[in-house]
């Protein structure tokens, strides 16, 4: 009963490590291949290479191997012990048990009989153990070495709880990351009404995400440029062309927790940041505007002083004295700021982000995605940090405000909001996660309809109760054991997939785990073509009945 697929059969295993799997003659398995085996029953349990070992059926072979030159009488004791007296098996760690009649798939809990045929899983088991028949789904790629497999993920449950991509520099990071949001954006566009429509607020570092993604040897469209109805550019710099709005912050907007989440990448210090609570207190909306002065002004020394006589020669060590703040503290905080109010997109004396916010929910909610482009502000962390923490922080209340008003009503539910950032571990450091916004959304995860979509290098570095309310990770190559720990730490079958994650090559290769997937995926992401139709990855086989006079969707299924 050997397939066309078939690669092997069952040797011996356990259910708990890895089924051993021997190779057929001349047919081969690599690391990562996803291999089915028949259950008594009818099922079929799936499960994938882990593991490749050398073995031989009595030690005499391999205490005596048959001499390596090229004389007929060697080559042919070699080929007579191939397969023989020695052979190839493979290590499966089995995951599921795949109903291919369109029942429940369960985790794998039992195990194929002694000498089952083994086989490359084909499109159909894969679909059926991904449960993405019927669904909308994303095409993830190509499992390693399949070329003719695709492996889909539900596009709900994707984007139902928050999800990651980590890698190193170059992985290909920000072009699954867009791979996936334009999906996302197509399917919500292919949605009735906005209140259907999951939508994207991203904090786009690197300008990546509006017109045109950077890519190697030229650039490719990206989110705008495939969707121009359905998302909005908003960008830091003066003079940026074809945007909804540009983005200020006026220094009346910029409150204690906003400065919180800058230790780290300013010289502001706890005790500086602390000593702006009092200076808010005692000096009032203009605080920011007043201690960033040279000297300190009449109104702060009427604040400060009131109607007594104060003091003549009125400086700001005096004034740290008189509101109680250690003249240190106060020194660093004043330092702090005037370095943050120097930016070009700080404006001095105005109230700027309510308005900013007020435009980009009604956009939100409207059923677009909103893309921040920094522009040459990208490269300053602190900008980035700044304008990211503060427009989640107040985005993200008002949806908490619009969710709790609609009290279960879900027709007055604001709509799905995913908010996309790099470099996340900056925001939610194990230091600082207390104090991020970043934090606080992953830990609350959908109970306001707000998830995120991190994008980071270091995930050893972020704070390790976020990265486990992370539901569904992408893990491309990594620099160090930490961060491949950080990521399967508490995985089961952590030792085979940290096998599998040291095997990724530098590019274009990802696991993929975690909530959405029913079982870890290498895969090979599909390709960036330079011309791409936009939803290019998005499976749709149910959008026949979409409701009449909606867009037609590009790049469907077949
Ligand atoms: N799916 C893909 N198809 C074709 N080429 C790809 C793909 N993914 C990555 N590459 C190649 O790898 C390069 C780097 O990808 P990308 O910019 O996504 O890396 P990154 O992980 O975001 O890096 P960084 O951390 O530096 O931002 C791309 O410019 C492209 O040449
Ligand atoms: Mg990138």
């Amino acid at each position: 009963m050997s397939g066309p697929n078939q690669v092997g059969v069952v040797v011996g295993g356990s259910l708990t490590k890895s089924l051993e799997v021997r190779l057929d003659p001349g047919a081969s398995a690599a690391l990562g291949h996803y291999v089915m085996a028949p259950l008594d029953g009818g099922a079929q349990l799936l499960g994938m290479v882990t593991d490749i070992v050398l073995r031989s059926a009595e030690a005499g072979s391999v205490s005596w191997p048959p001499p390596a030159g090229d004389d007929p009488a060697s080559a042919l004791l070699r080929e007579v012990l191939q397969d023989t007296g020695v052979y190839t098996a493979v290590e499966v760690t089995p995951y599921l048990e795949v109903d291919l009649t369109g029942g429940d798939n369960a985790r794998a809990r039992r195990l194929p009989r002694h000498f089952a045929p083994v086989a490359l899983a084909d499109q159909e088991t894969i679909d059926a153990a991904f449960a993405v028949d019927e669904k909308a789904s994303i095409n993830l790629g190509t499992p390693l070495g399949m070329d003719r497999v695709e492996v889909c993920v539900d596009i709900e449950k994707l984007f139902e709880r928050s999800a990651g991509v980590f890698g190193k520099s170059g992985t290909g990071k920000t072009v699954i990351a867009v791979e996936m949001l334009d999906a996302r954006v197509q399917h919500s566009a292919n949605r009735p009404t906005s209140a259907d429509r999951t939508v994207a607020l991203v904090f786009d570092m690197h300008d990546d995400y509006g017109q045109r993604i950077k890519f190697e040897g030229g650039e490719r469209a990206s989110l705008k440029g495939l969707h121009p109805q359905d998302v909005a550019v908003y960008s830091l710099e003066r003079n940026a062309i074809n945007v909804e709005r540009r983005i200020e912050i006026g220094t009346r907007d910029i409150k204690p927790e906003d400065l919180d989440v800058l230790r780290d990448v300013t010289s502001l210090t706890a005790p500086g940041v602390e000593a702006s609570h009092e200076c808010e207190a005692r000096l009032g909306i203009d605080w920011v505007d007043e201690i960033t002065q040279p000297v300190p002004s009449a109104a702060v020394v009427r604040r400060l002083w009131g109607d007594e006589d104060a003091p003549e020669d009125v400086n700001w060590a005096r004034v740290a004295s008189r509101m109680g703040v250690h003249p240190g503290s106060f020194d660093n905080l004043r330092r702090g700021l005037r370095s943050l109010v120097r930016r070009e997109f700080v404006r001095s004396g105005e109230s700027q982000v309510n308005d900013v916010i007020n435009h980009v929910v009604k956009t939100l909610q409207g059923g677009k995605s909103v893309v921040v482009q920094f522009g040459r502000h990208g490269n300053d962390l602190t900008s980035y940090m700044l304008v990211a923490n503060m427009l989640s922080r107040r985005i993200w209340e008002e949806y908490r405000e619009a969710k709790e008003q609609a009290q279960g009503n879900r027709t007055k539910e604001p709509n799905r909001l995913v908010i996309v950032i790099e470099e996340a571990h900056k925001f939610v450091d194990r230091a600082l996660a207390g104090q991020s916004i970043f934090g606080q959304i992953a830990r609350e995860l959908r109970k306001y309809n707000v998830t995120l979509f991190v994008i980071d290098q270091r995930p050893s570095q972020i704070d390790s109760e976020v990265l486990s309310q992370i539901g569904t990770k992408f893990c491309f190559q990594l620099d160090s054991d930490a961060d491949v720990d950080a990521l399967v730490g508490g995985v089961a079958g952590r030792a085979a997939l940290r096998q599998v994650i040291a095997s990724l090559e530098s590019r274009q290769q990802a696991l993929v785990f975690g909530h959405a997937l029913p079982m870890p995926v290498i895969v090979r992401p599909p390709d960036l073509p330079a011309v791409r139709t936009p939803g290019a990855s998005l499976r749709d086989r149910l959008q026949q009945q979409r409701p009449a006079g909606a867009p037609s969707p590009a790049g469907l299924f077949g």
